[in-house]
């Protein structure tokens, strides 16, 4: 019987958050804590939020609502809020729901084990002086051989709509021989797939290193086989970086390059401060530099003041860029953003024009999948599939792929021919 104290972690919204759900419970770990899956059986639940759209903010409290229960029955039992809403709502939270113990935002979670031990509700949303990063315990490769690295925090943008500014604060690159030592350390422990996360990631300054920079310096990292980095903004998009994708061999044929809208009216009310011409023109030099660059984006419908017109500009720029994917959201007002101040327009409205954008996705990427049968990618397993003799990773293009292949192992990079694509994955054979 082992007396360890068990935590269970829920992660709700970006990459980021799924980065710092590791790095806590790696902090935690040090204090005795393993994870469990399973809340009924921790001694600490742990919610690390999403700010970014209402729907995501208020999940928070009705999952609060549903632990009221084993809170009653464990009183000892910790509960605890970290990431986006912790930070934007701070103290509030504790008095809207009592059985919160402490809430810890996105920059000081390193000091998570120390609040855990005080008595009494605590609060820690600062933006210390100190880099959580030198605080932390080193990394565990929690997840097979993929990894995500933060190399870059906050944003200085402002877009009208977004909370992100507010709740992560300002641009903050961490430096270069740190993140270097980071991947080869997660190298070293079985990590192939690295993806460089930023909120703003190719804003990376590290001294006088630039992203470009750091990709080239990771791609030379033995053992390190793939690089991926997300998410970009079009107006800190530097040659060497578009050049990378067509002389770097690790560096995966794969952008996430949000647009949120192809109405130059609406990017102007959104603050984008770039057209759709220059985001259009930029997608042609990824495409020039590497020809089967597999892109997607981010959009936003029903953005205070979009009109018929406006949303029509946002259905001929996806045609004209064709995707492999994308996520898309209905606009949603949210608290402390200039957006917020304006009037919305009718719920209807938003609902049909998603519908719309969505179908025309979809049938993007599914033309996107279907053109990649009889083609040959390479795939890093990350588990045994469903099925016998089944392998199961992602491609280059960063498809799920099944892989028929009795001997495969996790962690293997292999050759494959694509030979169906179904709904959400690709199916093929192992080469050679
Ligand atoms: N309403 C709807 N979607 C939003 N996003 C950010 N803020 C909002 C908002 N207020 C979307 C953007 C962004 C993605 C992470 O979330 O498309 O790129
Ligand atoms: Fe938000 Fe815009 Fe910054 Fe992206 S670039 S995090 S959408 S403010």
């Amino acid at each position: 019987m082992s007396s360890a104290k068990k935590l269970f972690i829920k992660t709700y919204g970006c990459q980021m958050n799924v980065y710092d759900s590791e790095r806590m419970a790696e902090a935690m770990g040090a204090e005795g804590y393993v994870t469990t899956d399973r809340p009924e059986d921790a001694d600490m639940v742990l919610l690390n939020t999403c700010h970014i759209r209402e729907k995501a903010s208020e999940k928070l409290y009705s999952d609060l609502g549903r632990l009221r229960p084993l809170k009653n029955a464990r009183p000892d039992l910790k509960i605890g809020v970290a990431g986006c809403v912790a930070q934007a709502e701070g103290a509030e939270i504790i008095r809207r729901m009592p059985l919160v113990d402490l809430v810890v935002g996105p920059q000081s979670y390193h000091r998570l084990p120390d609040m855990v031990k005080s008595k009494g509700a605590v609060v820690d949303t600062d933006f210390p002086a100190e880099d959580k990063f030198d605080h932390l315990p080193k990394r565990k490769a929690l997840r097979g051989p993929t990894a995500f690295l933060t190399v870059q925090e906050g944003c200085d943008k402002f877009c009208a709509f977004c909370v992100v500014p507010y709740t992560r604060g300002a641009e903050v690159s961490r430096p270069p021989e740190r993140l270097i030592a980071e991947a080869r350390d997660l190298v070293e422990r079985g990590v192939k797939d690295i993806t460089l996360l930023g909120q703003n990631v190719n804003a990376y300054h590290g001294g006088d290193w630039t992203l470009a920079r750091l990709v080239r310096e990771l791609a030379r990292v033995d053992g390190l086989e793939r690089i991926r980095y997300t998410t970009s903004h079009p107006n800190d998009m530097e040659d060497d970086l578009i050049a990378a994708h067509g002389d770097e061999a690790k560096l995966m044929p794969y952008l996430h390059l949000p647009v949120q809208s192809g109405s130059d009216r609406i990017l102007k009310a959104m603050n984008r401060k770039h057209t759709a011409e220059q985001y259009l023109r930029l997608i042609e030099r990824f495409r020039t530099a590497r020809p089967d660059i597999l892109l997607t984006s981010d959009f936003i419908v029903a953005f205070p003041g979009e009109t018929d017109e406006d949303h029509r500009a946002t259905m001929d720029l996806i045609r004209e860029v064709h995707y492999g994917a994308a996520y898309s959201f209905k606009y949603s007002a949210r608290p402390g953003t200039p957006a917020a101040e304006k009037p919305e327009l009718a719920p209807e409205i938003g609902d049909a024009r998603l519908q719309e954008l969505q179908a025309l996705i979809t049938t993007q990427q599914r033309a996107t999948q279907e053109a990649m049968v009889g083609r040959e990618v390479g795939v890093l397993y990350e588990k045994a599939g469903r099925l016998e003799n089944q392998m199961v990773g992602k491609s280059d293009h960063l498809h799920a792929v099944h892989v028929e292949d009795a001997a495969g192992q996790v962690g293997e990079l292999v050759r494959v021919r694509i030979t169906a694509s179904s709904t959400n994955s690709l199916s093929g054979v192992r080469l050679g």
